[in-house]
Parts: C-alpha cells; structure tokens; sequence
C-alpha cells in the first residue's frame, strides 16, 4: 500500500492535467480517475501518474483504490461544465456534479481520508450586485451549473460537521492559457472559452467569433471577465493541499487575477500576439451573462500566500497560442 498518494479525479481533463503535471513534479504520488468522457490520456504526461479510466460515482471502483491506496487527500476536478447545456439539461448536471461524487465522499468516511480539494467555480455568485466580487458575495446561481456546484459546497461542510472532512472549495473565474512549454493545453469539444474559440476562428477550425452582446455598461461595450492562467490555477491546489494537509483549516476562496478583460480586448491581445485581423460578428446578448465578473482574490493571498502571477493577457494568449499552434494543432490524440 502507498502512504499519503493523492486521488485526482477529472486529472485528464484541462485544469486537471495541469494540476497533474505540477503535483507529480512535486515528487507527490498521484493516482487520476477519470472516466475520459471530455478528458485525454495523452494529457497525463508524466509516466509516474497512475491512471485509472472509471466514474467518480462507481462505489466498488473507489473501494478497489482506496483500499490499494492509503489517500491522504482528493482534488475532485471531475465534472460538466457546460453552462447552456445545464440549463437544457438540468439533471444530467445534478447527476454527475452533485450526487456522484457522493459516492467518492461516502468512501473518504469509510476509508477516514478527511482532506477535500473542490474546483468551485464564480458561476455560484450569479449575477454580484458589486464587483470585483469577495467571498461574502450571496452565492445566488443563475443556472444548473452554478448550483450543482454550490450543493457541493454545502455537501462538504456538512461533512465538516458531521465526521471531520477538511475542504478548500476554490471558486475558479475563467481559465485559460496552457503549459508554457506547450506540451499541454486546452482541447474541449465543443468549445466554449472564449481564447481558444477566437484562435480556432483564425485556424479554420471553427468561423468566425461572434460577440454575444455591444451594448453592456463596460468602457467598449463587451462583457468583461477575469481570466485565470490555468498554471496559476495549479498552483494554488498545490498550496491548498499543503495547507489542508499541514491542519489547516476549511476555506472558501476566489481564484482569479483580480483584473477584468473585456471581449474587445481579447480579440485585440489575440490579434497583437498572431498578426492576424480575427474575423467578427456582433450578435446579441445572451440571457443570464452579467456584465462583469472579476474576482477579489485577496483572501486567497491572505490565507495561502497565493497569488496569480500571470497578470498580462497577452502573456496567456500567447501560451495559449503556442498549443494551438504546436505540433498537434491543439488536439490530443487520445
Ligand atoms: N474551465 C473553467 O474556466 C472553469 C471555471 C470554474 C470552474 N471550473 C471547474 O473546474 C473543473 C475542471 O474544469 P475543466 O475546464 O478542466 O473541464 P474538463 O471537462 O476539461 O475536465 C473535467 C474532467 O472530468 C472528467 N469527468 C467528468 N465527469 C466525470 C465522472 N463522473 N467521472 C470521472 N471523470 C469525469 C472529464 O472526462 C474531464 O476529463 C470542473 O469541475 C469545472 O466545473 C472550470
């Protein structure tokens, strides 16, 4: 049995396979589920990872590793994160963002792992009355999505209560960017992140980027969002973990760069960063997009000593670029 190995489910998927790659240089044991519905096995790259295709909600799956495994801890990145999808499809998102991963808590009793770390996300804020938005925010979703998520939350601190577990549900904005040396990246299928899908009007792959929305109150028009390189992203499970398994206590935090980028000035950072004039469509607003969300991410600095270092759009569409452009073009091909 391995002492203190970490259980990563969703670690084949975009903010999981970064994650992966971090905590595995960390010399820590890693062991990734994921049922590769949107992940990739080529996007764990590093041969000491083990990984195990399987569904965070299969109970005799769970019993198996927690029992060949003593975890220390979980970082649960597995989910669906389709916002439109959510609203369509309701119980597809309860089913598996909110009640399989039960069966993942219902081992972690059995098996007395105590340490939770949860890719929250802003979407549980709805629409911030003020921004940039801090923790004490009312957490009042505006979507299947957002309160799947937000059940979990609550799930996690009555787990506080009634037998110990210890959990940092980080409240992600938007990430983007990839490994600065581009061996991983971003490959969702759809895709609906806004960097990727403007680089992918430039490539061919997809026509050209529509902007869903002129007339907000922001400077140019566009809606503004804080985008988070997803390297930071990792960085801050890192500390998150360390902190929890040092006896820290639960936390709730923001994790973003604390500066709103709007759509204009993407499209512009992606157009410095390529040369290239992207190809653009003025659409309407869609239903249920606040004008801006940017987080307040100082709590996390305060109580992790975390801080997003990728703070130059520029710098993250260039990363972002380079996977796009690189060898694969942006695909994995498993
Ligand atoms: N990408 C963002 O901007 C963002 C923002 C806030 C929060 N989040 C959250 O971060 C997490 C990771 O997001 P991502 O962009 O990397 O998504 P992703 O789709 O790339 O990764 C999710 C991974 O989970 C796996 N998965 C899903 N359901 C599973 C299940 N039942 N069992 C096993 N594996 C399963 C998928 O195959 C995929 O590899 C998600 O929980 C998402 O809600 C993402």
């Amino acid at each position: 049995m391995q002492e203190g190995a970490i259980l990563i489910t969703g670690g084949a998927g975009y903010i999981g396979s970064h994650t992966v790659r971090l905590l595995s240089s960390q010399r820590r044991k890693i062991v990734v589920l994921d049922n590769l519905v949107y992940g990739h096995r080529d996007a764990i790259i590093d041969d000491q990872v083990e990984f195990v295709k399987g569904e965070v909600g299969d109970k005799e799956l769970l019993k198996e590793l927690f029992s060949r495994h003593a975890f220390a801890a979980v970082v649960h990145f597995a989910a669906y994160a389709y916002v439109g999808e959510s609203v369509q499809n309701p119980l597809k998102y309860y089913r598996n963002n909110t009640s399989e991963p039960l069966a993942l808590l219902d081992t972690m009793q059995d098996f007395g792992c105590k340490v939770f770390v949860f890719s929250s996300t802003c979407a549980t804020y709805g629409v911030p009355e003020v921004v940039p938005i801090n923790e004490n925010t009312v957490q009042s979703p505006i979507n299947a999505y957002g309160r799947s998520k937000l059940m979990l939350e609550w799930i996690l601190a009555d787990c506080e209560t009634a037998w110990g577990l210890r959990s940092a549900c980080l409240r992600y904005f938007n990430a983007s960017g990839c490994a600065e040396d581009g061996r991983i990246g971003e490959d969702h299928d759809p895709e609906t992140h806004l960097i990727p899908r403007v680089l992918m009007a430039l490539t061919g792959e997809a026509g050209p980027v529509e902007i869903f929305g002129t007339d907000y109150p922001t400077p140019d028009g566009t809606c503004i969002r804080d985008y988070i390189h997803v390297n930071d992203l990792a960085t801050a499970h890192a500390k998150a973990l360390d902190y929890l398994q040092t006896g820290g206590a639960s936390l709730r935090v923001n994790l973003g760069t604390g500066k709103g980028v709007s759509v204009r000035e993407i499209i512009s950072a992606v157009e410095a960063v390529t040369g290239q004039s992207v190809p653009v469509i003025e659409g309407q607003r869609r239903a249920g997009d606040p004008a801006q969300l940017v987080a307040d991410p100082s709590l996390a600095s305060d109580i992790l000593g975390w801080r997003a270092e990728h703070l130059d759009i520029l710098q993250t569409v260039r990363s972002a670029w380079s996977w796009m452009n690189g060898p694969t073009k942006g695909r994995y091909s498993s």
